[in-house]
């Protein structure tokens, strides 16, 4: 549709049907019998007069969505958009984002965004709530599960990937609309308690917090989610400065802001709005278009422009948004988009899903006891033998077609084992019976695997943890066999780093698996039997205590660094009982193959601000197993007019080497990757000496 004819649609709405197209009601308010999964939906307080005039809906079902565009089609009415939380899988589950960051396979999460939104559109789902572009420091946080990791380049490419993978190009059957959420700074609640408020420098929000976000506003996402938290004490719903000046003027975002749920109606609980009304008022100049899942903009939007707080123009411009929206979608000409009936079940999904498994799941230590053979006989013992809950949250719309842990084991020939399946022991430690049975079986087996770590629902929205110790019982089940058997295996499976110290140097071979999705089971004992080879690398730093958080990789400097110290001094920065260091860092990840480094070259030792640094290393496959290396280049700015992290990463690729192959990788990197806040919190490339590390190589130049 052209603009005219837009602009023919706006002219001919009533006013209460242009409120109607600001607001998204979940699907219940269509169907009462769908059980709605996420925040608070009783007593919402809404006008039900509004419902048949909503412009979104969240989570409606296939059969309603037809239903309303029917009526909309008959009386000539807008139609409605379907929006949907796909965040790492609609039907076949994927590994949970954080896992499958642990790809650095950018080309593989833009396949596997692909997929999912094909699932998602085959059953009228139209824009998706993702993706969730929250940089990741404080594991207490339970949605760390959604999000990328620590580091922000990362985070940067990941964003690129996966938009484009979802929405690909817009007419084309199989794509959906993407959302780029939650803008911004709402992973770093203090405390790491979700929904509280995020106290983050001026500085560290700008150089770390919002670079993802910028990098998927530019990749052109249908809307932004604004997010439930304060930032510097500002609700981001109740944030001009955010929202309008620098989300609409510089970044020149031009798609749709909506609230997160009922974040409007909750500045009054943050005492920022003494009412509903006034918190419509404040969201509609801050410049949230939609509200999602409050009363505020049915109830009170009339009132507000009847009392001219908000004028006739506004309400107009900001349902252009939504119109506009609707028509890169194509609704106005397709109202139904690529909804089918009976869902293509398509084979192919369960292949990606496979491989992405395989290249999520983490190998972090391995004293040759790893991979299992066929000779092997290896008792499997744990929770998660029998577990169907591997999918991991946000995959309330899945196929329960998971193959546990105990099945696949039956169907393939993998090697002797029996299992011992511990199902209670996140409440109660091994009866003393139980313990003698698992110590005796434990005596005839040459390999023991523990298939452990946290339940699904311990991570995800409103799931923060105080303490994210691997259960007690679960340490006291490992130690109790490390008596009797020393080949131990800790398989981890969870939807956050937990801390593992407890069980770390009594382990000979520690992986992490994070939430694997549909095809974890499988892709999981591949690896572990050397079917297929490890070549994942963490994106979120495993601490080695809870009282470290948040600790990542981009650590800042101190004026008492850890390095310098001078034994009997105790004045540096340190704990008196933990180390400084997490216990696994971001870009941690071993594989079966050997790969080394050597000969790291820059094309030059001093570069102008406008010239481009090529920077190459040779990496060989030492070893006789094919595999996959994921090369980072990481850079330091020596000396900065502010302080600057220890080191940053700057570029990845990922490269397939066959056994004792070797390749020459190359990188180009220029100012504009070493920009940062500077004193004036301009962003500016200061001249002066920078590292360049590739494995343990380093190189240094100057920039002039
Ligand atoms: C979450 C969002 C989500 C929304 C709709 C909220 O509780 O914070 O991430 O998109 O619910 O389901």
């Amino acid at each position: 549709m052209n603009k005219e004819e837009l602009n023919n649609i706006l002219k001919n709405m009533s006013r209460y049907e242009k409120i109607g197209q600001l607001v998204c009601l979940g699907g219940q308010f269509f169907n009462k019998d769908v059980d709605i999964k996420t925040g608070p939906t009783i007593n919402l307080g809404i006008d039900p007069k509004i419902i048949p005039y909503a412009g979104f809906s969240s989570n409606l079902p296939y059969e309603d969505l037809i239903k309303i565009q029917n009526d909309k089609m008959k009386n000539n009415k807008v139609p409605i958009a379907t929006c949907c939380d796909v965040i790492h899988g609609y039907k076949t589950i994927f590994p949970i984002p954080l896992a499958l960051s642990a790809s650095f396979n950018m080309d593989l999460i833009k396949k596997c965004a692909k997929c999912w939104a094909k699932e998602a559109s085959d059953d009228g789902i139209f824009v998706s709530f993702s993706p969730m572009l929250d940089l990741s420091r404080d594991p207490r946080w339970g949605r760390v599960m959604e999000s990328f990791g620590e580091d922000p380049y990362l985070g940067m490419e990941y964003a690129k990937a996966y938009i484009s993978g979802m929405q690909g190009n817009l007419k084309d059957e199989g794509t959906i609309g993407a959302c780029v959420k939650h803008f911004a700074g709402y992973s770093l609640p203090e405390g790491g308690r979700d929904y509280q408020m995020s106290n983050i420098s001026r500085r560290v929000f700008n150089d770390f917090y919002l670079p993802p976000y910028i990098e998927g506003i530019r990749t052109k996402p249908l809307m932004v989610m604004s997010g439930f938290n304060a930032v510097d004490l500002l609700p981001t719903v109740a944030n001009k400065e955010l929202l309008i000046n620098y989300l609409r003027n510089k970044l020149k975002f031009d798609g749709l802001v909506i609230s997160d749920y009922n974040a409007i109606h909750e500045l009054v609980n943050h005492r920022v709005a003494k009412d509903d009304k006034e918190a419509a008022l404040i969201a509609f100049k801050s410049g949230v278009s939609v509200d999602l899942m409050s009363c505020c903009y049915s109830n009170y939007l009339d009132e507000l422009i009847e009392e001219g707080l908000i004028s006739e123009e506004e309400l107009d411009e900001r349902v252009m948004e939504v119109l506009n929206l609707k028509n890169k979608l194509s609704l106005f000409e397709n109202p139904y988009r690529f909804v089918k009936k009976e869902r293509e079940y398509t084979k192919d999904f369960l292949i990606d899903a496979y491989k992405a498994a395989t290249e999520s799941i983490v190998l972090l230590k391995n004293d040759a006891v790893l991979p299992l053979s066929k000779k092997d006989s290896v008792l499997y013992v744990g929770p998660f033998i029998s577990e169907e809950e591997m999918y991991g949250g946000w995959s309330y719309n899945r196929d329960k077609n998971i193959t546990t842990i105990e099945n696949c084991l039956k169907e393939s020939n993998y090697s002797k084992y029996e299992t011992f399946i511990t199902k209670d022991i996140y409440k109660n430690a091994l009866s003393k019976a139980d313990l003698d049975v698992l110590r005796d079986k434990a005596k005839s087996f040459n390999k023991i695997v523990f298939l452990v770590g946290e339940k699904e629902e311990d991570s995800g929205e409103a799931s923060s943890k105080t303490d994210i110790n691997l259960n007690k019982n679960i340490v006291k089940m490992i130690k109790e066999i490390f008596i009797v058997n020393k080949n131990i295996v800790s398989v981890i499976f969870s939807g956050r780093p937990i801390v593992i110290t407890d069980i770390n140097d009594i382990t000979k071979g520690l992986v992490y698996a994070f939430f694997p999705g549909t095809m974890g089971s499988k892709a999981l004992l591949d690896l572990l039997y050397g079917k297929r080879n490890f070549s994942a690398k963490l994106t979120m730093s495993i601490p080695y205590s809870i009282g470290q958080i948040p600790v990542y990789y981009q650590e800042y400097p101190t004026g008492r660094p850890y390095d310098n110290r001078i034994e009997e001094n105790k004045y540096y920065s340190h704990y008196l009982d933990s180390p400084n260091k997490p216990l696994y860092t971001f870009g941690d990840g071993l594989s079966y193959s050997k790969f080394v480094y050597t000969n790291l070259t820059i094309s030059k030792e001093v570069v102008n601000i406008f010239e481009k640094l090529k920077i190459s290393v040779s990496v060989k496959n030492e070893s006789d197993i094919d595999g996959d290396e994921i090369v980072l280049l990481y850079v330091e700015d020596l000396v900065a007019s502010v302080a600057r992290p220890i080191k940053e990463l700057k570029r990845c690729k990922k490269i397939h080497l066959r056994k004792s192959e070797e390749k020459r990788v190359e990188f180009i990197i220029s100012s504009n990757d070493l920009k940062f806040s500077g004193i004036n919190y301009k962003r500016i490339c200061e001249k002066g000496e920078f590292k360049v590390f590739i494995g343990d190589l380093e190189k240094v130049f100057r920039i002039e």
